[in-house]
């Protein structure tokens, strides 16, 4: 099969299209032929091994997996003996931040891991582009308690994290502010947003004359010192990054010992809950794939150089093989 791989960290041009051997799965997993995967800030972490904290989970001098790819959609193409929950012929979708080695023509998993069954008005692509940013979105909602009709300040919402934490906080019936970029202010809106400050014009603090319950910085571009004026009392501010100083963390564990704001840092768990959520989500149509450009498997290279320059809208996606049955 043809796959992606990389023997040593750095820049997209350690990344090599390689012909090995298929995956054989083990009495517990499913072998997947992949249709489409993306690359994500998460690949993208891998690939460079940064923070340095990275390498003590994906190997330390250099890549344990060698074949890159962290979410996939596809159809299963065999399973393993004591597999009870899919069946071969199953479209499929799913994500592991540890990494599965799904820039590849195939690749195995466990069924007791984040996979789920593809609802049939969703393509491959569609599928495989909802996922990374979902789950982050997901984690860092599931991280507070959030009441219908609460405000909520959403910066970096043009992103993958961004644009699903507006859909997420829409369905659970926030009031959305978001802060993007002029080109996705009407995307922006019709994902959720009440609200929308072009960051390109006018710096969302100074902007912003509301107060929110919750500031959710998807982008890691703001800071709880300067947030705080624009947050209720008991108001909450949520980072994807843990800051230029890492004081995220931090501050989750100082701030609610002291003053009424507080910061929480949200440690991403619970892959299933998010896939699982994001597939009820697409069979409701409440929930939408935000694809910003699809490449095929060989140009991986350039996916990466482009989802490095932290400008892509909502997802990047990798077409794998042609002749697809549905993209
Ligand atoms: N905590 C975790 O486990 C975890 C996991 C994955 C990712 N992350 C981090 O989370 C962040 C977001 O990930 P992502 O995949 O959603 O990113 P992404 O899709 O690469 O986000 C890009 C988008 O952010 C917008 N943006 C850039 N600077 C901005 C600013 N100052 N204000 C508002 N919007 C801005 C860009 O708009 P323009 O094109 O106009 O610049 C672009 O549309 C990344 O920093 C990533 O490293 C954290």
């Amino acid at each position: 099969m043809k796959a992606i791989s990389h023997t040593e960290y750095g820049s997209p041009d350690v990344l090599k299209l390689s012909v090995t051997d298929k995956p054989i799965p083990d009495n517990k997993e499913v072998l997947i032929r992949v249709y489409a995967t993306t690359v994500n800030r998460t690949d993208c972490a891998m690939l460079s091994a940064t923070p340095f904290i990275m390498r003590f989970f994906t190997g330390l001098l250099r890549p344990k997996n060698t074949i890159s790819g962290t979410d996939f959609a596809g159809i299963v193409e065999a399973v393993g003996k004591d597999v009870t929950t899919l069946r071969i012929g199953e479209r499929v979708f799913g994500f592991d931040d540890s990494g599965i080695s799904s820039h590849a023509e195939f690749m195995t998993l466990s069924e007791d891991k984040a996979i789920a069954g593809i609802p049939d008005n969703i393509t491959f692509e569609q599928a495989a582009a909802s996922i990374e940013g979902a789950h982050y979105a997901f984690n860092m909602i599931n991280k507070v308690a959030l009441k219908s009709g609460q405000k909520v300040l959403v910066n970096g919402a043009s992103g993958a994290i961004g644009s699903s934490a507006v859909q997420l906080l829409s369905y659970y019936g926030a009031r959305i502010t978001a802060v993007c970029n002029t080109k996705n202010i009407e995307l922006v809106k019709s994902l959720g947003a009440e609200r929308v400050i072009d960051f390109t014009k006018e710096e969302f603090i100074a902007a912003s004359n509301e107060k929110y319950q919750f500031i959710f910085d998807t982008v890691g571009k703001s800071s709880f010192t300067k947030c705080k004026p624009l947050l209720n009392s008991g108001g909450v501010y949520i980072s994807s990054e843990p800051g230029s100083m890492v004081q995220n963390p931090v501050l989750a564990l100082l701030t609610p010992l002291a003053g009424n704001k507080k910061v929480v840092f949200p440690i991403p768990f619970n892959i299933k809950k998010s896939v699982l959520l994001i597939k009820k989500l697409f069979e409701e149509g409440k929930f939408q794939a935000v694809i910003d450009r699809t490449y095929p498997l060989e140009d991986i290279a350039e996916a990466y150089r482009y989802v490095m320059t932290g400008q892509k809208t909502g997802s990047v996606v990798i077409r794998i093989g042609s002749g697809n049955p549905r993209v």
